[in-house]
């Protein structure tokens, strides 16, 4: 159980059950040796979902066949993280042509859904409807993303990818003690909802139990439906049907023409060179990829391994560049088919060499304002007409390689059971601004960039990253924790890059994550408390907990081509190469 601690009246008291029972699910806490093989790895937030995506490589498998057999597997064993009623990003690398594209599966508000729909007659926001219930789900986009990967680049069958999480669907997986209490945490939001209850909890009305094997069976036959016809049964088909009529009788507002009408985005990454290495990530509407490289041309400025691993000037340069970073998230991220992002200006050198000049070097400042990246835009954007979660990453022996995060949200999403699909309803909705300066479930604030419109995508912090050397294969990272993705992410490259840390190594140090509102330094809590208490004195508002997001990541050594993975000891789960 997570602890505060004061160290003076400034000082945060940060006791986070919840991402206890997050990051504590698995009980297996990783070595710090990391996975390895010759001919491929994967590393994601569950054994099960692992080794299905090994699976598949051993049997002649790429990286996509292996990336869809490891999701649709955590889909079924994790199920409060995300599934195909959510939304997800993938970042491909394609060996042949080194060629990296994106693919947005993210969700979008319902074709009635407008910018006030979670204000009461007097205008006060009622956070409870975008979180939890039928309205807090936005148009799912996780199978069309699959689709569009599997149709692109699969080798294998759909059927032979989904085979092993169809099984664990039909025939159930084993409980374990971090999940168990993880269900009975979330029981009084699953317990409100006819078919939550039925796939959630037992017949004497508790939740499932360390060692019970939870069985899917509707899960299970929508899988094999979507084995069978993919994307059209879920957005025309069978699937469909019934998402339409639980929503019709239940009060909510997707319709067919919103499944229908549904359409994968195929977006440029975000780019960015850090220290030589070529960066490409999530473009809007995540803010992940935009943050992750402006951060990094922050630090780029500095020399990072002489600042210290863990000691405390590193980390005080770290959060004000975290800081600077936040609060231009407010400010200028969304959806881009709806709004002008100034991208160009936020990941530009001269942007952030700006940023990092105004950042005392020796105590915190606070920041009571975004900055202006718009200086620093030289390409014209173009005219607005025309923005809990999980992560995988794998490589192939080809050099392959797949970032792909997925979301429903917060845990098991709006709680919502769609009915006989036996598939949970994302509470992404909550992702948008719903008030201007309102926070949401994350805590985090946005303006009129990512107010609420019919059809707009909320933002994400998903971060999906690949990162090449010289144009090769170099690594494949991301993870899951909201906000703390971005922070998470940045991290673990700053500890393989810059501290020559190994790679499991790098996702298990402690962390930190500063978001600019609220005003605290989230802290991991093996972190000393000499460098807590300096960081206090430098006038940092120290939260001590956990910091809640689980990275995963696989990477390959240039020289040997030996394939190297971890996975963060917080969200357990498995890295496994094929040797
Ligand atoms: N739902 C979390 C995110 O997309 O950032």
């Amino acid at each position: 159980m997570l602890t505060g601690r004061f160290h003076s009246s400034s000082t945060i008291i940060f006791v986070s059950i919840l991402i206890t029972f997050i990051y504590n699910i698995h009980s297996d806490a990783a070595s710090n040796k990391p996975a390895w093989g010759r001919n491929g790895v994967v590393s994601s937030a569950h054994v099960l979902a692992t080794e299905a995506g090994v699976n598949i490589l051993e049997e002649g498998g790429n990286a996509i066949d292996a990336a869809l057999a490891t999701i649709y597997m955590l889909n079924v064993v994790e199920g409060y993280s995300a599934g195909i009623g959510g939304g997800e990003f993938w970042v491909i690398r394609i060996a042949e042509t080194g060629e990296v594209v994106t693919i947005d599966g993210r969700e979008e508000a319902p074709a009635t859904a407008f910018r006030d729909m979670y204000l009461d007659s007097l205008g006060t926001p009622n956070g409870a409807l975008s979180y939890t219930g039928i309205l807090a789900g936005g148009v799912p986009g996780s199978v069309a993303a699959r689709e569009y990967a599997f149709k692109k680049y699969a080798s294998q069958s759909r059927k032979k990818i989904m085979k092993s999480a169809i099984d664990a669907a039909e025939n159930g997986f084993m409980v374990e003690p971090g999940q168990a209490a993880y269900y009975e945490y979330l029981a009084p939001k699953l317990g409100q909802f006819e078919y939550s209850k039925k796939v959630m909890f037992k017949d004497d009305s508790t939740t499932w139990q360390a060692g019970d094997i939870l069985v899917q069976k509707d899960l299970a036959e929508t899988f094999k439906r979507i084995a069978k016809d993919g994307g059209d049964d879920f957005y025309h088909g069978k699937t469909a049907e019934e998402i339409v009529r639980y929503m019709k009788e239940n009060g909510g507002i997707i319709t067919a023409e919103d499944l229908a009408n549904y359409q994968v985005k195929i977006r440029e990454p975000i780019y960015g060179n850090y220290r030589g290495y070529e960066i490409y990530s999530m473009p809007p509407p995540s803010s992940g990829g935009v943050h992750l490289v402006q951060i990094l041309n922050i630090l780029e400025g500095w020399d990072v391994q002489q600042l210290g691993r863990n000691s405390a000037r590193w980390f005080h340069h770290l959060a004000e560049a975290m800081e600077a970073a936040f609060a231009d998230r407010a400010e200028y991220l969304g959806d881009p088919d709806y709004v002008i992002v100034p991208v160009t200006g936020l990941t530009s050198k001269g942007y952030a060499e700006q940023l990092r000049n105004a950042i005392p070097r020796y105590w915190s400042r606070r920041i009571d304002k975004p900055g202006n990246p718009v200086d620093f835009e030289t390409i014209p954007p173009e005219n607005p007409e025309s923005g809990h979660t999980t992560h995988m990453s794998v490589i192939d022996r080809w050099g392959n390689m797949v970032a792909l995060t997925a979301t429903i949200n917060t845990g098991f999403g709006s709680g919502v059971v769609l009915g006989s699909t036996g598939i949970f309803l994302n509470n992404e909705m909550d992702d948008f601004s719903i008030a201007p300066g309102t926070p949401n479930y994350f805590g985090l604030i946005g303006k009129e960039a990512n107010a609420i419109e019919a059809g707009k995508r909320p933002l994400s912090s998903m971060c999906p990253t690949i990162i090449t050397k010289d144009g090769k294969p170099f690594m494949s990272v991301g993870g899951s924790g909201g906000p703390k993705i971005i922070t998470g992410t940045l991290q673990a490259i700053i500890n393989v890059i810059d501290f020559e840390l190994n790679v499991q190594k790098a996702v298990s140090e402690p962390r930190i994550h500063h978001q600019w509102v609220p005003d605290a330094l989230y802290f991991d809590q093996d972190i000393s408390p000499d460098c807590a208490i300096e960081l206090n004195r430098m006038g940092h508002k120290i939260a001590i907990g956990a910091v809640g997001s689980g990275i995963q990541a696989v990477m390959i050594d240039q020289e040997t081509g030996i394939m190297y993975g971890g996975a963060d000891p917080r969200s357990g789960g498995l890295a496994k190469g094929l040797p």
